[in-house]
């Protein structure tokens, strides 16, 4: 990630993952509305993470981030639905979160663009925007019309000094 800060890859995830994990959002009972906006998402929980389609998608996330930066594991993953007229301010991520990444499983909306610094971001079903969000401010533009749905993924790069003593 030194050279390039955000990276962009296409056909990161086959149509039909992305398909399973929409319709697995629309039929789940786990799932929240965030406390400040009408974003719906389904957090990683033992439910989602007994899925063996969870489990490839962790796997590929994880291969992914491990090319740019070998000690980096993801901590976080969630399947979101992002209403019509929803949208999301510019911030930085948690600190503590070295990496952020935002699969995109469906493109038939319109609006959405995410926004990472002054790089505009077009949602493409099965794309893959990696970038470090906890340096780079972001937002997600609004929704004009339909429902978009994103797989975003928060990553940690444990260093020496935050590891476990173990007496
Ligand atoms: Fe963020």
């Amino acid at each position: 990630m030194s050279k390039v800060s955000i990276i962009q890859k296409n056909n990161f995830l086959e149509d039909s993952f992305c398909d399973f994990f929409i319709d697995y959002i629309n039929n789940s009972k786990n799932k929240t509305t965030h406390r400040d906006t009408n974003i719906i998402y389904c957090d990683r929980t033992a439910v989602l993470d007994e899925i063996i389609e969870f489990k490839v998608l962790l796997a590929k996330l994880t291969f992914f981030v491990k090319k740019y930066s070998v000690n980096t594991c993801i901590n976080y993953s969630q399947i979101v639905e992002w209403p019509a007229k929803s949208l999301q301010a510019p911030h930085l991520d948690f600190n503590y979160h070295t990496h952020t990444s935002i699969l995109y499983l469906n493109d038939d909306y319109e609006g959405g663009e995410t926004l990472v610094g002054t790089k505009v971001i077009r949602p493409k079903k099965g794309k893959i925007v990696l970038f470090k969000g906890n340096k780079i401010k972001h937002q997600v533009l609004k929704i004009k019309s339909g429902k978009r749905y994103t797989n975003p993924t928060w990553y940690i790069t444990p260093t020496r000094k935050e590891k476990i003593n173990v007496n």
